[in-house]
């Protein structure tokens, strides 16, 4: 196959337009696999359990198809692409393997957030854009008013939109047209050396990890043959391409090649403008650099662009619940992080809850999949502590990026050494029915959002006419709550989306919980000074209600510094231990009573306070 033949598109679409119901159908209607029974719905391109539970896509999955346009057989390369907020650097990253994208827009929703952000990652890619309605079989969809829309917010020409149903199949025979039709070949040369461009990999149990590449240049080979001449004998050497990583300057020999069909089909080669997959003896998920270039060891390319290795944007620590499991859990966790190289790991132990680790997530969903990933296939039980964003503490001759509030300095040492603390900001967007944009001004100015702007997405107002809602916030404001309180105050109308916006100076101190006057480093907390108050009060309601009585009295506190915020009393649990006496044996009576008071003021001295493991997991699902 030359680069003529060959497309290599992506579907783009706000979470649940319906990306891998078409891509279903497109690989029906290729024949690369067979056609479901109408009414069967489990998709073929979403593999991982908790994908097929949640019904959203985690993991991108690539597939090649093979269909005849006018006489001759061309190659599709479909690069599939996760659908949430938190994958979004995944998208762009399977972005950059493609030359055209199918905008896909649901008829009876409309532009979402997060349509207007993987458009303008397209477009900034350059890619040829097909816009597409899907579900226009719903009797709630409205082609022509969303068709309106995307022309308005996107410059698109409603003559081009191809509208679809792609649960009937209806219309998307013109979507396969369209992607030879509208979409450019790569421009790659079998003349160049070869160069490849990695966007994706997975993790082979027995292979080790699985990389995704695109051939921009040069002929990748499974099989070299090589003469040499050793003393005599002539000795034939077959060896695989060796490869070298732009970004590490590691060398790999080639040990396996294929192409994705989406189960995998081995080939001897690829050529310039193909999609495949490699394995080439790396070890670890690590190290295969999304972004990365690879050539032949011994001639050089130069790199392709933007390569930016995965951030986490969120940290939390994983603790078992049984402290003698973490061995088996530490074991696990790095099992399960072989596969998803955006996890970052480190130890961490706790006096409260012992020795566990601390992940780098990319967002909260992704901490979510990760935890229930751990639970489900490796039959792991643990606490997960409250997510935390990375702050930089700016010293006088360093800074320091923290994301544990364990680490974060305390109110004495920020006020000696501490230049200013700063935390991670975010570009947001909310796209909502007009309805509620007054709830989502509030939730936004709740959530400390500054510099809020609004445009009306539809032309003209009306009751169906939706708001666009632009906001810098902090973080660490949108990885607790905020996704679920901008769902049930919109009644699950609102879709939001964000990017990174760098580090902003702000006004933050670490809150403490004291338990009996002792402070549990696992309870600790970052919070804004202007949200303090509020949020002790909150915490120490919700601690007195969880934690179990004790025999005594037990005060709790939220402590910023030296300064306490709010107390809540748990009263003591009073053990009957006279009601095994009977009638007058008062004195005795008396004196059991006396040596219980006493045992309860030596423990209360000695401080103890059993929080069970319960109750901490109680307290963390509060979060
Ligand atoms: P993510 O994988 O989470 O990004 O979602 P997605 O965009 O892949 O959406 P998916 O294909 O899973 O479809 C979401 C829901 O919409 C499913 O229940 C589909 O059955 C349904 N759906 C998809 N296309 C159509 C359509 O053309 N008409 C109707 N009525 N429903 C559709």
């Amino acid at each position: 196959f030359t680069c003529d033949l060959i497309r290599n598109f992506s579907i783009i679409a706000h979470i649940d337009h319906g990306k891998s119901t078409l891509a279903d159908r497109l690989l029906e209607l290729t024949g690369t696999i067979k056609k479901k029974e109408v009414g069967k719905n489990e998709q073929v391109l979403d593999k991982l359990k908790v994908e097929r539970e949640r019904g959203i896509t985690v993991k991108a999955q690539t597939a090649s198809m093979v269909h005849n346009f006018g006489g001759k057989q061309h190659i599709l390369n479909l690069i599939d692409t996760p659908g949430h907020v938190d994958f979004a650097w995944e998208v762009s990253r399977s972005l950059a393997a493609c030359q055209g994208a199918l905008l896909l827009v649901d008829a009876s929703q409309g532009v979402q957030a997060q349509t207007i952000s993987v458009f303008h990652v397209a477009q900034e890619r350059g890619l040829k854009i097909i816009p597409v309605l899907n579900k226009i079989d719903l009797p709630a969809a409205q082609p022509e008013r969303i068709a309106a829309q995307m022309q308005s917010t996107f410059g698109i020409d409603p003559a081009d939109i191809i509208q679809i149903s792609a649960k009937t199949g209806r219309g998307v025979d013109q979507v396969l047209q369209a992607i030879v039709d509208r979409i450019p070949p790569p421009n790659g040369t079998t003349t160049r050396p070869l160069k490849a461009f990695l966007f994706d990999s997975m993790y082979d149990r027995y292979r080790g990890v699985i990389s995704l590449v695109a051939i921009q240049d040069g002929i990748l080979k499974k099989v070299r043959y090589s003469v040499d001449l050793v003393i005599h004998h002539l000795v034939s050497i077959i060896s695989g391409d060796r490869i070298v990583s732009c970004h590490t300057n590691k060398k790999y020999e080639i040990t396996d090649i294929g192409i994705l069909n989406p189960e995998e089909i081995p080939v001897t080669s690829l050529h310039p403008g193909q999609v495949g997959f490699i394995a080439c003896n790396m070890k670890e998920s690590s190290e295969a650099h999304i972004g990365d270039t690879l050539h032949r060891v011994g001639s050089a390319v130069d790199p392709m662009p933007g390569f930016k290795p995965a951030k986490a944007m969120v940290y939390a620590g994983i603790f078992p619940i049984d402290t003698s499991d973490f061995p088996k859990l530490e074991e696990s966790i790095k099992r399960l992080a072989l596969t998803d190289r955006s996890v970052t790991i480190q130890r961490e132990s706790s006096t409260a809850l012992g020795q566990g680790c601390r992940l780098g997530f990319l967002g909260t969903l992704h901490m979510d999949v990760f935890r229930q990933r751990l639970e489900d296939e490796h039959d792991a039980n643990i606490i997960i502590t409250a997510p935390t964003v990375p702050y930089k503490i700016v010293y006088r001759d360093r800074e320091v990026y923290v994301s544990n509030p364990t680490e974060f300095p305390d109110a004495i040492e920020a006020a000696s050494k501490v230049k200013e603390v700063q935390e991670p900001i975010v570009k947001a967007s909310i796209i909502v029915p007009e309805e509620y944009f007054g709830d989502m001004m509030d939730l936004c100015f709740s959530h400390r959002a500054e510099e809020l702007e609004h445009k009306y997405l539809d032309a003209g107002t009306g009751t169906e006419s939706r708001i666009m809602l632009n906001c810098v916030i902090p973080l660490s404001e949108i990885v607790t709550d905020f996704f679920d309180q901008l769902k049930s105050r919109s009644s699950g109308f609102a879709s939001f989306d964000y990017e990174e916006a760098g580090y902003k100076s702000s006004n933050l101190a670490k809150m403490m919980f004291l338990l009996n006057g002792k402070p549990v480093d696992a309870l600790a907390l970052i919070v804004h000074r202007s949200h303090e108050d509020a949020i002790g009060k909150l915490w120490v309601k919700k601690l007195v209600k969880v934690i179990p009585r004790q025999m005594y009295e037990v005060p709790i506190q939220a402590a910023v510094g030296k300064k306490i915020i709010a107390r809540e009393t748990l009263s003591a649990y009073r053990a009957d231990v006279t009601a095994g006496l009977y009638g007058g044996h008062v004195e005795r009576k008396m004196k059991v009573l006396e040596r219980q008071k006493e045992g309860k003021a030596r423990m209360k001295r000695m401080g103890t306070v059993d929080i069970d493991k319960d109750a901490f997991v109680e307290i963390m699902r509060s979060k």
